[in-house]
């Protein structure tokens, strides 16, 4: 005998940044600044990110490319690791993240690649709180996730290595 099963999401889609409460819009303007900084030469592709952690601070990070391509790493990850070496303790409340093309400016959200997802489901098990997710191209709509854990259905986490 098989059973169906079907996984949904929410999601909530801004219009624009300006809809978002002030303390999402003031994440929302940190990604932007460290797209701008984004060191991507390769892929003109630039892609910012801006962590909230529990205690108000923000962390910040981008798209860090190398001329050999592995050995670059994605501005999601840049944040979220930087977050956990220096606050290693403070939950992450939200992630949000800008990207844009040099060649194709984006007006719709870029969706964090597997690997940026997997790495940061892996705040979410560690700290049993949902982080929010944010994305954004360049300009234009937000969409809004409540938790990363809806980004990747039946994700791999440390209860499977216990
Ligand atoms: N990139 C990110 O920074 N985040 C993602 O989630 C997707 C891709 C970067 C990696 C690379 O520097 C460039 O975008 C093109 O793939």
């Amino acid at each position: 005998m098989s059973t169906q099963k079907k996984i949904s999401i929410d999601l909530t889609v801004y219009d624009s940044c300006e809809e978002l409460c002030a303390d999402y819009k003031i994440l929302i303007d940190a990604a932007v600044a460290a797209r701008k900084k984004a060191y991507a030469p390769y892929s003109n592709f630039l892609v910012g990110a801006s962590v909230l952690l529990e205690n108000g601070q923000i962390i910040e990070g981008n798209n860090q490319e190398n001329a050999s391509y592995p050995s670059g790493l994605c501005a999601e990850r840049v944040a979220v690791f930087y977050a956990g070496a220096k606050f290693p303790n403070v939950k992450i409340k939200a992630i949000a993240v800008s990207a844009t093309s040099l060649n194709n400016k984006l007006d719709t959200p870029a969706a964090p690649c597997g690997n940026c997802r997997q790495a940061i489901s892996e705040y979410e098990f560690k700290q049993h709180a949902p982080i929010k997710v944010l994305l954004m191209g360049e300009t234009g709509s937000v969409v809004e996730c409540s938790s990363l854990a809806d980004l990747l259905p039946l994700g791999f986490n440390g209860s499977y290595l216990k």
